[in-house]
């Protein structure tokens, strides 16, 4: 199984003096490609720090961090945004839409971005694949959240990159489109060799993923099936 994503002995503190936090616990964790991840942990247990240290948008106080076979913590700025670019899909609790454009564009967005063309067979076969082809022209405003929430996926998924991060994605999901969602990451997953990580507090989505992780006070407790 090739290895996508790791990261070894990974610390990370905040605030100073009284104020310090050990947000994470030198944390060693390793994902293969296509694999469907579940990180759970209460509120404050250090999801959101793990996630944001494997997506490059912070750095850990110590510690290394290997995407693709690339150590990200050593590289300048303007390479780490070609990675962040052509690696890394993200995934929010509020989607972050641009509102301005329909779900088309905002799927090939990541391809613009990156100075390419979309093929657009793929986006239509991602819309069909996530069942959204009828939202292809609507804006955001126009959408549900569970609809919006696929785009995103759609958006996270065209540029097939190493590894996909999603922070809550179902935060904002009445429970039916909650688990609408978080199966059809399972399915894109599996359908496109697709490593997926998602952090959620809720047990019930978790269990839809290929392993789970819990996290407590910033230590990565051990992995379950
Ligand atoms: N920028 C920051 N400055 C100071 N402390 C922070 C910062 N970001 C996070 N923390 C602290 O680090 C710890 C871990 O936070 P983190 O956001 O990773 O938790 P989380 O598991 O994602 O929680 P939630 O489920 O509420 O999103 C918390 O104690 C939090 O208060
Ligand atoms: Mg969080």
């Amino acid at each position: 199984m090739k290895t996508v994503l790791q990261c070894t002995d990974i610390s990370k503190t905040y605030g100073t003096g009284a104020a310090l936090v050990h947000a994470l616990k030198t944390c060693s964790l390793s994902f293969t490609q296509g694999e469907f991840v579940a990180i759970v942990g209460k509120s404050g247990s250090g999801k959101s720090t793990l996630l944001k240290i494997l997506g490059t948008l912070d750095t850990p106080d110590k510690g290394e961090v290997l995407l693709d076979g690339e150590h990200v913590l050593r590289l300048s700025d303007q390479k780490l945004s070609r990675i962040r670019r052509r690696k890394i899909g993200f995934i929010y609790q509020d989607y972050s839409l641009f509102p301005e454009y329909t779900a088309y564009e905002n799927i090939i967005m990541p391809i613009h971005l990156d100075g390419r063309r979309e093929d657009r067979e793929r986006v239509l076969e991602l819309l069909e694949t996530l069942g959204i082809l009828d939202c292809k022209d609507k804006f955001p405003s126009e959408m549900s959240g569970g609809e919006q929430q696929r785009t995103a996926i759609a958006r996270a998924l065209i540029t097939s990159p190493a590894v996909i991060l999603a922070d809550e994605p179902t935060g904002n999901l009445d429970a039916e489109n909650a688990n609408e969602v978080v199966m059809l990451m399972s399915k894109a997953a599996r359908l496109y060799n697709q490593t997926i990580i998602m952090v959620t507090h809720d047990r019930q989505m978790a269990d839809y993923a290929d392993r789970i992780l819990v996290i407590v006070d910033g230590v990565v407790k051990g992995a379950e099936d």
